[in-house]
Protein backbone atom coordinates (compact mmCIF):
# COMPACT_ATOMS: atom_id res chain seq x y z
CA UNK A 1 0.00 0.00 0.00
CA UNK A 2 1.15 3.67 -0.72
CA UNK A 3 2.52 5.52 2.05
CA UNK A 4 -0.78 8.18 3.33
CA UNK A 5 1.13 11.18 2.85
CA UNK A 6 0.70 13.49 5.42
CA UNK A 7 -0.78 17.28 4.71
CA UNK A 8 -1.56 20.33 6.50
CA UNK A 9 -4.47 22.63 5.76
CA UNK A 10 -4.17 26.31 6.90
CA UNK A 11 -7.57 27.02 9.08
CA UNK A 12 -7.65 30.77 7.48
CA UNK A 13 -6.97 30.06 4.55
CA UNK A 14 -7.33 26.17 3.33
CA UNK A 15 -3.85 26.43 1.45
CA UNK A 16 -2.50 23.06 1.78
CA UNK A 17 1.75 22.55 2.42
CA UNK A 18 3.45 19.04 3.23
CA UNK A 19 4.94 20.18 6.11
CA UNK A 20 3.89 21.80 9.16
CA UNK A 21 5.48 25.49 9.47
CA UNK A 22 4.82 27.66 12.09
CA UNK A 23 3.48 30.53 9.53
CA UNK A 24 1.21 29.85 7.01
CA UNK A 25 2.95 30.40 3.41
CA UNK A 26 -0.06 31.99 1.30
CA UNK A 27 -2.24 34.09 4.09
CA UNK A 28 0.94 34.41 6.25
CA UNK A 29 -1.24 34.11 9.62
CA UNK A 30 0.52 32.27 12.87
CA UNK A 31 -0.09 28.79 14.06
CA UNK A 32 -2.95 27.84 11.74
CA UNK A 33 -1.25 24.79 10.10
CA UNK A 34 -3.08 21.75 11.31
CA UNK A 35 -2.73 18.06 9.98
CA UNK A 36 -5.27 16.64 7.53
CA UNK A 37 -5.93 13.19 6.62
CA UNK A 38 -6.52 13.31 2.46
CA UNK A 39 -9.62 11.43 1.75
CA UNK A 40 -8.26 9.37 -1.21
CA UNK A 41 -4.78 7.89 -2.05
CA UNK A 42 -4.82 8.21 -5.94
CA UNK A 43 -2.28 5.28 -7.83
CA UNK A 44 -1.89 4.26 -10.78
CA UNK A 45 -4.42 1.17 -10.24
CA UNK A 46 -7.40 3.59 -10.08
CA UNK A 47 -7.23 3.90 -13.68
CA UNK A 48 -10.68 5.71 -14.55
CA UNK A 49 -11.06 5.71 -18.11
CA UNK A 50 -13.25 2.14 -18.85
CA UNK A 51 -16.39 1.41 -16.90
CA UNK A 52 -18.04 4.64 -16.33
CA UNK A 53 -21.88 5.34 -18.35
CA UNK A 54 -22.26 7.40 -20.95
CA UNK A 55 -22.14 10.98 -19.79
CA UNK A 56 -24.75 13.20 -22.01
CA UNK A 57 -23.85 16.50 -23.38
CA UNK A 58 -26.38 18.91 -24.35
CA UNK A 59 -26.96 21.89 -26.80
CA UNK A 60 -26.49 25.22 -25.35
CA UNK A 61 -29.75 26.33 -26.93
CA UNK A 62 -31.82 23.46 -25.47
CA UNK A 63 -34.71 24.53 -23.21
CA UNK A 64 -34.20 24.73 -19.60
CA UNK A 65 -36.33 25.16 -16.83
CA UNK A 66 -36.95 29.00 -16.12
CA UNK A 67 -34.92 29.75 -12.74
CA UNK A 68 -37.29 29.97 -10.13
CA UNK A 69 -36.72 32.76 -7.53
CA UNK A 70 -38.47 32.91 -4.11
CA UNK A 71 -38.96 36.38 -2.73
CA UNK A 72 -38.07 36.31 1.00
CA UNK A 73 -40.08 38.80 1.75
CA UNK A 74 -37.86 41.65 2.57
CA UNK A 75 -37.14 43.63 -0.83
CA UNK A 76 -33.41 44.73 0.37
CA UNK A 77 -32.40 41.35 1.08
CA UNK A 78 -34.05 40.15 -2.24
CA UNK A 79 -31.85 43.29 -3.93
CA UNK A 80 -29.06 41.97 -3.08
CA UNK A 81 -29.45 38.37 -4.27
CA UNK A 82 -30.96 39.47 -7.62
CA UNK A 83 -34.39 38.56 -7.08
CA UNK A 84 -34.75 36.46 -4.07
CA UNK A 85 -33.85 33.04 -2.89
CA UNK A 86 -33.23 29.80 -5.45
CA UNK A 87 -34.54 26.58 -4.18
CA UNK A 88 -31.77 24.15 -4.26
CA UNK A 89 -29.17 26.94 -4.00
CA UNK A 90 -27.06 27.51 -1.64
CA UNK A 91 -25.80 31.40 0.17
CA UNK A 92 -23.14 31.62 2.90
CA UNK A 93 -24.06 34.65 4.92
CA UNK A 94 -20.22 36.23 5.95
CA UNK A 95 -20.53 39.31 8.55
CA UNK A 96 -18.50 40.32 11.82
CA UNK A 97 -20.50 38.85 15.14
CA UNK A 98 -22.72 41.63 16.09
CA UNK A 99 -23.68 43.07 12.72
CA UNK A 100 -26.78 41.39 12.72
CA UNK A 101 -27.02 38.03 10.77
CA UNK A 102 -28.88 36.40 12.75
CA UNK A 103 -31.65 38.77 13.37
CA UNK A 104 -31.53 39.24 9.26
CA UNK A 105 -32.07 35.43 8.82
CA UNK A 106 -34.34 35.32 11.84
CA UNK A 107 -36.94 38.08 9.65
CA UNK A 108 -36.58 36.03 6.72
CA UNK A 109 -36.96 32.82 8.52
CA UNK A 110 -40.00 34.92 9.72
CA UNK A 111 -41.64 36.00 6.53
CA UNK A 112 -41.11 33.05 4.86
CA UNK A 113 -43.13 30.80 7.41
CA UNK A 114 -45.85 33.35 7.69
CA UNK A 115 -46.37 33.14 3.33
CA UNK A 116 -47.07 29.38 4.21
CA UNK A 117 -43.62 27.83 3.11
CA UNK A 118 -41.52 26.08 5.93
CA UNK A 119 -38.80 27.47 7.13
CA UNK A 120 -36.98 25.84 9.93
CA UNK A 121 -34.18 27.66 11.55
CA UNK A 122 -30.94 25.94 13.36
CA UNK A 123 -29.11 27.57 16.01
CA UNK A 124 -25.73 26.00 16.83
CA UNK A 125 -24.37 29.15 18.52
CA UNK A 126 -27.86 29.79 20.77
CA UNK A 127 -29.97 28.36 22.82
CA UNK A 128 -33.64 27.90 22.10
CA UNK A 129 -34.70 30.22 24.67
CA UNK A 130 -32.52 33.05 23.58
CA UNK A 131 -33.72 32.70 19.72
CA UNK A 132 -37.45 33.04 21.24
CA UNK A 133 -36.21 36.08 23.01
CA UNK A 134 -34.95 37.48 19.75
CA UNK A 135 -38.31 36.74 18.35
CA UNK A 136 -40.03 38.45 20.89
CA UNK A 137 -38.41 41.39 20.47
CA UNK A 138 -38.58 41.50 17.00
CA UNK A 139 -42.43 40.50 17.23
CA UNK A 140 -42.36 37.52 15.50
CA UNK A 141 -43.20 35.01 18.26
CA UNK A 142 -46.42 34.18 16.07
CA UNK A 143 -44.53 32.89 12.74
CA UNK A 144 -44.67 28.96 12.74
CA UNK A 145 -40.65 28.96 12.52
CA UNK A 146 -39.55 25.45 12.95
CA UNK A 147 -36.43 26.05 15.74
CA UNK A 148 -34.01 23.67 16.79
CA UNK A 149 -30.84 24.24 18.60
CA UNK A 150 -28.89 22.10 17.34
CA UNK A 151 -25.25 21.06 15.96
CA UNK A 152 -25.15 17.43 14.68
CA UNK A 153 -25.48 17.85 10.70
CA UNK A 154 -26.37 13.92 11.09
CA UNK A 155 -28.95 14.78 13.27
CA UNK A 156 -30.35 18.36 11.60
CA UNK A 157 -30.24 15.73 8.25
CA UNK A 158 -31.85 12.74 9.89
CA UNK A 159 -35.35 14.63 11.41
CA UNK A 160 -35.19 16.57 7.74
CA UNK A 161 -35.23 13.39 6.40
CA UNK A 162 -38.48 12.31 8.06
CA UNK A 163 -40.84 15.00 6.73
CA UNK A 164 -41.82 17.27 3.72
CA UNK A 165 -38.68 19.05 2.61
CA UNK A 166 -38.81 22.78 3.87
CA UNK A 167 -38.72 25.80 1.16
CA UNK A 168 -35.69 27.57 3.36
CA UNK A 169 -33.35 25.92 5.92
CA UNK A 170 -30.64 28.39 8.31
CA UNK A 171 -27.89 26.95 9.59
CA UNK A 172 -26.45 29.43 11.91
CA UNK A 173 -23.45 29.51 11.92
CA UNK A 174 -21.89 26.52 9.75
CA UNK A 175 -19.09 26.84 12.21
CA UNK A 176 -20.34 24.94 14.98
CA UNK A 177 -21.65 22.60 13.04
CA UNK A 178 -20.07 18.76 13.36
CA UNK A 179 -20.19 15.48 11.69
CA UNK A 180 -19.38 12.41 13.51
CA UNK A 181 -17.74 10.99 10.21
CA UNK A 182 -15.01 13.51 10.41
CA UNK A 183 -12.59 13.99 13.12
CA UNK A 184 -11.63 17.10 14.58
CA UNK A 185 -13.47 19.89 16.52
CA UNK A 186 -16.30 21.83 15.28
CA UNK A 187 -14.72 25.27 12.95
CA UNK A 188 -11.77 22.80 11.39
CA UNK A 189 -11.43 23.42 7.94
CA UNK A 190 -12.61 19.62 7.45
CA UNK A 191 -15.50 19.95 9.53
CA UNK A 192 -16.55 23.17 7.85
CA UNK A 193 -16.29 21.74 4.42
CA UNK A 194 -17.47 18.26 5.28
CA UNK A 195 -20.58 19.60 6.91
CA UNK A 196 -20.81 21.88 4.74
CA UNK A 197 -20.65 19.51 1.69
CA UNK A 198 -23.99 17.63 3.52
CA UNK A 199 -25.62 20.22 4.04
CA UNK A 200 -25.58 21.47 -0.06
CA UNK A 201 -26.10 18.13 -0.89
CA UNK A 202 -29.25 17.52 0.98
CA UNK A 203 -30.45 21.27 -0.14
CA UNK A 204 -29.68 20.43 -4.04
CA UNK A 205 -31.48 17.32 -3.71
CA UNK A 206 -34.62 18.39 -2.22
CA UNK A 207 -34.71 22.04 -3.83
CA UNK A 208 -34.31 23.64 -0.71
CA UNK A 209 -33.60 26.82 -0.33
CA UNK A 210 -30.00 26.70 2.04
CA UNK A 211 -28.35 29.43 4.35
CA UNK A 212 -24.88 28.83 6.37
CA UNK A 213 -24.38 32.13 8.43
CA UNK A 214 -20.16 32.06 8.36
CA UNK A 215 -17.72 33.92 10.72
CA UNK A 216 -15.45 36.41 9.36
CA UNK A 217 -12.28 37.10 10.74
CA UNK A 218 -10.46 39.96 11.63
CA UNK A 219 -9.00 40.42 7.98
CA UNK A 220 -12.57 40.05 6.81
CA UNK A 221 -12.30 36.74 4.96
CA UNK A 222 -14.81 34.48 6.06
CA UNK A 223 -13.59 32.03 8.18
CA UNK A 224 -12.74 28.24 7.67
CA UNK A 225 -12.14 27.21 4.47
CA UNK A 226 -11.59 29.24 1.30
CA UNK A 227 -13.76 25.88 -0.14
CA UNK A 228 -16.70 26.87 1.27
CA UNK A 229 -16.89 29.55 -1.04
CA UNK A 230 -16.40 27.69 -4.24
CA UNK A 231 -18.89 25.22 -2.48
CA UNK A 232 -22.05 27.69 -2.31
CA UNK A 233 -23.83 29.37 -5.22
CA UNK A 234 -24.23 32.86 -3.41
CA UNK A 235 -21.65 34.23 -1.01
CA UNK A 236 -23.01 37.48 0.76
CA UNK A 237 -21.29 39.71 3.14
CA UNK A 238 -23.39 41.70 6.19
CA UNK A 239 -21.26 45.11 6.57
CA UNK A 240 -21.45 48.02 8.52
CA UNK A 241 -20.08 49.43 11.72
CA UNK A 242 -21.72 48.26 15.09
CA UNK A 243 -21.57 51.33 16.28
CA UNK A 244 -23.79 53.06 13.14
CA UNK A 245 -27.00 52.26 12.67
CA UNK A 246 -26.54 50.87 9.30
CA UNK A 247 -25.96 47.64 7.52
CA UNK A 248 -25.48 47.07 3.81
CA UNK A 249 -25.58 43.44 2.61
CA UNK A 250 -23.52 43.06 -0.32
CA UNK A 251 -23.24 40.08 -2.86
CA UNK A 252 -19.42 38.87 -3.52
CA UNK A 253 -20.19 36.28 -5.42
CA UNK A 254 -23.80 35.30 -6.99
CA UNK A 255 -23.97 32.12 -9.93
CA UNK A 256 -27.85 33.40 -10.23
CA UNK A 257 -27.49 37.47 -10.70
CA UNK A 258 -24.98 40.09 -10.59
CA UNK A 259 -22.85 41.11 -7.75
CA UNK A 260 -23.20 44.79 -7.46
CA UNK A 261 -26.57 45.36 -5.95
CA UNK A 262 -27.09 46.18 -2.42
CA UNK A 263 -29.25 45.80 0.02
CA UNK A 264 -29.01 48.54 2.98
CA UNK A 265 -30.84 48.09 6.24
CA UNK A 266 -31.20 50.27 9.89
CA UNK A 267 -30.74 47.87 12.87
CA UNK A 268 -33.47 49.72 14.89
CA UNK A 269 -34.41 48.60 19.03
CA UNK A 270 -36.97 46.11 17.41
CA UNK A 271 -34.91 44.39 14.52
CA UNK A 272 -33.68 45.82 11.02
CA UNK A 273 -35.50 47.45 8.94
CA UNK A 274 -35.66 48.01 5.10
CA UNK A 275 -34.04 51.07 3.66
CA UNK A 276 -35.86 51.64 0.53
CA UNK A 277 -34.01 54.74 -0.55
CA UNK A 278 -30.82 54.92 0.65
CA UNK A 279 -28.98 57.72 -1.64
CA UNK A 280 -29.85 60.28 1.31
CA UNK A 281 -29.18 58.36 4.32
CA UNK A 282 -24.96 59.05 4.46
CA UNK A 283 -25.41 62.52 3.89
CA UNK A 284 -24.45 63.77 7.57
CA UNK A 285 -26.36 67.07 8.56
CA UNK A 286 -25.38 69.72 5.88
CA UNK A 287 -26.96 72.99 7.47
CA UNK A 288 -23.64 75.36 7.74
CA UNK A 289 -21.22 75.06 4.79
CA UNK A 290 -17.59 73.46 6.08
CA UNK A 291 -14.29 73.65 4.01
CA UNK A 292 -13.48 70.15 3.76
CA UNK A 293 -16.47 68.22 3.02
CA UNK A 294 -17.65 67.59 -0.26
CA UNK A 295 -20.55 65.47 -1.19
CA UNK A 296 -19.96 62.67 -3.93
CA UNK A 297 -22.47 60.86 -6.02
CA UNK A 298 -21.40 57.12 -5.77
CA UNK A 299 -23.16 54.25 -7.08
CA UNK A 300 -23.72 50.70 -6.05
CA UNK A 301 -24.56 48.51 -8.67
CA UNK A 302 -27.69 50.10 -10.58
CA UNK A 303 -28.19 52.26 -7.06
CA UNK A 304 -26.93 55.84 -6.71
CA UNK A 305 -26.15 56.58 -3.39
CA UNK A 306 -25.03 59.99 -2.29
CA UNK A 307 -21.85 59.57 0.78
CA UNK A 308 -20.46 63.49 2.21
CA UNK A 309 -16.32 62.91 2.10
CA UNK A 310 -14.74 64.90 5.11
CA UNK A 311 -10.87 66.09 4.98
CA UNK A 312 -9.22 67.67 8.00
CA UNK A 313 -5.96 69.00 7.23
CA UNK A 314 -3.53 69.84 10.27
CA UNK A 315 -0.12 71.82 9.72
CA UNK A 316 2.61 70.70 11.93
CA UNK A 317 5.44 73.20 13.27
CA UNK A 318 7.74 70.52 14.34
CA UNK A 319 9.19 67.71 11.77
CA UNK A 320 7.80 65.01 12.55
CA UNK A 321 6.39 62.61 10.30
CA UNK A 322 2.81 64.08 9.75
CA UNK A 323 0.22 61.47 10.15
CA UNK A 324 -2.27 60.09 6.97
CA UNK A 325 -5.45 58.26 8.66
CA UNK A 326 -8.50 57.51 6.39
CA UNK A 327 -11.71 55.90 7.16
CA UNK A 328 -13.76 54.46 4.61
CA UNK A 329 -11.44 54.62 1.46
CA UNK A 330 -8.36 53.17 0.46
CA UNK A 331 -5.45 54.78 1.93
CA UNK A 332 -3.21 54.03 -0.61
CA UNK A 333 -5.68 55.61 -2.77
CA UNK A 334 -5.46 58.93 -0.64
CA UNK A 335 -1.22 58.69 -0.59
CA UNK A 336 -1.65 58.59 -4.84
CA UNK A 337 -4.15 61.61 -5.16
CA UNK A 338 -1.95 63.77 -2.97
CA UNK A 339 1.31 63.06 -4.81
CA UNK A 340 -0.75 64.01 -7.76
CA UNK A 341 -2.17 67.38 -6.01
CA UNK A 342 1.06 68.22 -4.85
CA UNK A 343 3.17 67.51 -8.29
CA UNK A 344 0.57 68.36 -10.86
CA UNK A 345 -1.31 71.40 -8.79
CA UNK A 346 1.80 72.57 -6.85
CA UNK A 347 0.20 72.38 -3.34
CA UNK A 348 2.27 71.28 -0.27
CA UNK A 349 1.01 69.12 2.12
CA UNK A 350 4.38 67.72 3.02
CA UNK A 351 4.28 69.18 6.36
CA UNK A 352 0.73 68.59 7.46
CA UNK A 353 -1.70 65.96 8.87
CA UNK A 354 -3.91 64.60 6.54
CA UNK A 355 -7.26 62.80 7.76
CA UNK A 356 -10.29 61.38 5.40
CA UNK A 357 -13.47 60.38 6.69
CA UNK A 358 -16.66 58.71 4.59
CA UNK A 359 -19.75 60.02 6.39
CA UNK A 360 -21.85 57.54 7.98
CA UNK A 361 -19.63 54.66 8.44
CA UNK A 362 -19.82 53.71 4.24
CA UNK A 363 -17.00 52.33 2.72
CA UNK A 364 -16.44 53.54 -0.59
CA UNK A 365 -14.98 51.18 -3.58
CA UNK A 366 -16.41 53.03 -6.43
CA UNK A 367 -13.48 54.41 -7.95
CA UNK A 368 -15.36 57.76 -9.44
CA UNK A 369 -14.80 58.94 -5.57
CA UNK A 370 -11.59 60.80 -6.87
CA UNK A 371 -12.49 63.91 -7.75
CA UNK A 372 -14.63 64.66 -4.82
CA UNK A 373 -11.84 63.74 -2.58
CA UNK A 374 -9.60 66.09 -4.06
CA UNK A 375 -12.36 68.32 -4.05
CA UNK A 376 -12.82 67.68 0.09
CA UNK A 377 -8.73 68.10 0.52
CA UNK A 378 -8.17 71.41 -1.46
CA UNK A 379 -10.98 72.85 0.45
CA UNK A 380 -9.90 71.93 3.97
CA UNK A 381 -6.27 73.23 2.76
CA UNK A 382 -7.31 76.76 1.71
CA UNK A 383 -10.17 76.64 4.60
CA UNK A 384 -12.57 77.92 1.80
CA UNK A 385 -16.05 75.59 1.86
CA UNK A 386 -17.11 74.14 -1.37
CA UNK A 387 -20.19 75.65 -3.33
CA UNK A 388 -22.75 73.79 -0.73
CA UNK A 389 -25.67 72.46 -3.60
CA UNK A 390 -22.54 70.78 -5.56
CA UNK A 391 -21.41 66.98 -6.06
CA UNK A 392 -18.27 65.98 -7.35
CA UNK A 393 -17.87 62.83 -9.21
CA UNK A 394 -14.39 61.48 -11.62
CA UNK A 395 -11.07 59.04 -11.77
CA UNK A 396 -7.95 61.35 -11.27
CA UNK A 397 -4.89 59.60 -13.68
CA UNK A 398 -1.70 59.73 -12.16
CA UNK A 399 -0.83 62.88 -14.95
CA UNK A 400 -4.00 64.94 -13.13
CA UNK A 401 -6.46 64.43 -15.51
CA UNK A 402 -9.73 63.81 -14.60
CA UNK A 403 -11.11 60.95 -16.67
CA UNK A 404 -14.79 60.27 -17.51
CA UNK A 405 -16.92 57.76 -15.04
CA UNK A 406 -19.58 55.15 -15.89
CA UNK A 407 -22.99 56.41 -15.20
CA UNK A 408 -22.34 60.34 -15.23
CA UNK A 409 -26.13 60.82 -16.03
CA UNK A 410 -27.74 58.76 -13.45
CA UNK A 411 -25.42 60.30 -10.83
CA UNK A 412 -26.49 63.84 -12.04
CA UNK A 413 -30.15 62.60 -12.09
CA UNK A 414 -29.92 61.44 -8.64
CA UNK A 415 -28.46 64.84 -7.05
CA UNK A 416 -30.94 66.20 -8.89
CA UNK A 417 -33.96 64.85 -7.32
CA UNK A 418 -31.92 65.49 -3.85
CA UNK A 419 -31.51 69.19 -4.30
CA UNK A 420 -28.22 69.52 -6.09
CA UNK A 421 -27.95 71.99 -8.43
CA UNK A 422 -24.08 72.00 -9.77
CA UNK A 423 -22.83 68.76 -11.16
CA UNK A 424 -18.55 68.86 -11.43
CA UNK A 425 -17.13 65.60 -12.91
CA UNK A 426 -15.52 65.23 -16.48
CA UNK A 427 -15.77 66.49 -19.43
CA UNK A 428 -19.03 67.22 -21.06
CA UNK A 429 -22.06 65.69 -19.98
CA UNK A 430 -25.11 66.60 -20.73
CA UNK A 431 -27.51 65.97 -17.53
CA UNK A 432 -30.91 65.21 -18.28
CA UNK A 433 -32.12 67.30 -15.63
CA UNK A 434 -32.71 71.65 -16.20
CA UNK A 435 -32.92 71.82 -12.09
CA UNK A 436 -28.59 71.08 -12.59
CA UNK A 437 -25.63 72.77 -13.94
CA UNK A 438 -22.59 71.01 -15.01
CA UNK A 439 -19.06 72.14 -14.87
CA UNK A 440 -16.83 69.89 -17.03
CA UNK A 441 -13.25 69.69 -14.98
CA UNK A 442 -10.36 67.97 -17.30
CA UNK A 443 -7.24 68.66 -15.01
CA UNK A 444 -6.98 68.45 -11.15
CA UNK A 445 -5.52 71.94 -11.52
CA UNK A 446 -8.46 73.73 -13.09
CA UNK A 447 -10.15 72.14 -9.65
CA UNK A 448 -7.56 74.11 -7.61
CA UNK A 449 -8.08 77.28 -9.25
CA UNK A 450 -11.79 76.97 -8.91
CA UNK A 451 -11.19 76.13 -5.08
CA UNK A 452 -8.70 78.64 -4.46
CA UNK A 453 -10.23 81.41 -6.66
P1 LIG B 1 -27.08 39.43 15.81
O1 LIG B 1 -28.14 39.18 14.82
O2 LIG B 1 -27.02 38.55 16.99
O3 LIG B 1 -25.65 39.45 15.10
P2 LIG B 1 -24.78 38.25 14.50
O4 LIG B 1 -25.65 37.08 14.35
O5 LIG B 1 -24.29 38.82 13.18
O6 LIG B 1 -23.65 38.04 15.45
O7 LIG B 1 -27.24 40.96 16.22
C1 LIG B 1 -26.66 41.39 17.37
C2 LIG B 1 -26.72 42.87 17.58
O8 LIG B 1 -27.83 43.52 17.04
C3 LIG B 1 -26.77 43.04 19.05
O9 LIG B 1 -25.56 43.63 19.44
C4 LIG B 1 -27.92 43.91 19.32
C5 LIG B 1 -28.40 44.38 18.01
N1 LIG B 1 -29.86 44.33 17.89
C6 LIG B 1 -30.60 45.49 17.83
O10 LIG B 1 -30.05 46.59 17.89
N2 LIG B 1 -31.96 45.40 17.68
C7 LIG B 1 -32.59 44.21 17.61
O11 LIG B 1 -33.82 44.18 17.47
C8 LIG B 1 -31.82 43.02 17.69
C9 LIG B 1 -32.46 41.67 17.63
C10 LIG B 1 -30.46 43.11 17.81
MG1 LIG C 1 -25.51 35.26 15.39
Amino acid sequence: MAKVKKRYVCQACGSVSHRWQGQCPDCAEWNTLAEDVPATVFSQKHDLSSGGRAVVFEALDAPSEPLVRRPTGLAEFDRALGGGLVPGSAVLMGGDPGIGKSTLLLQTAATVARSGAQAVYVSGEEAAGQVRMRAARLGLSDAPIRLAAATSVRDILTTLGQGEPPALLVIDSIQTMHSDTIEGAPGTVSQVRGCAFELIRYAKENGVALVLVGHVTKDGTIAGPRVLEHMVDVVMSFEGERSHQYRILRALKNRFGAVDEIGVFAMAGDGLEEVANPSMLFLSGREEPLAGSAVFPALEGTRPVLVEIQALIVRLQSGATPRRAVVGWDSGRLAMLLAVLESRCGLNFSSAEVYLNVAGGYRLSDPAADLAVAAALVSALADKPLARQAVWFGEVSLAGEVRPVAHAGLRLRESAKLGFSLGCGPGEVEPDSAALKYRGIKQLSNLVDRVME
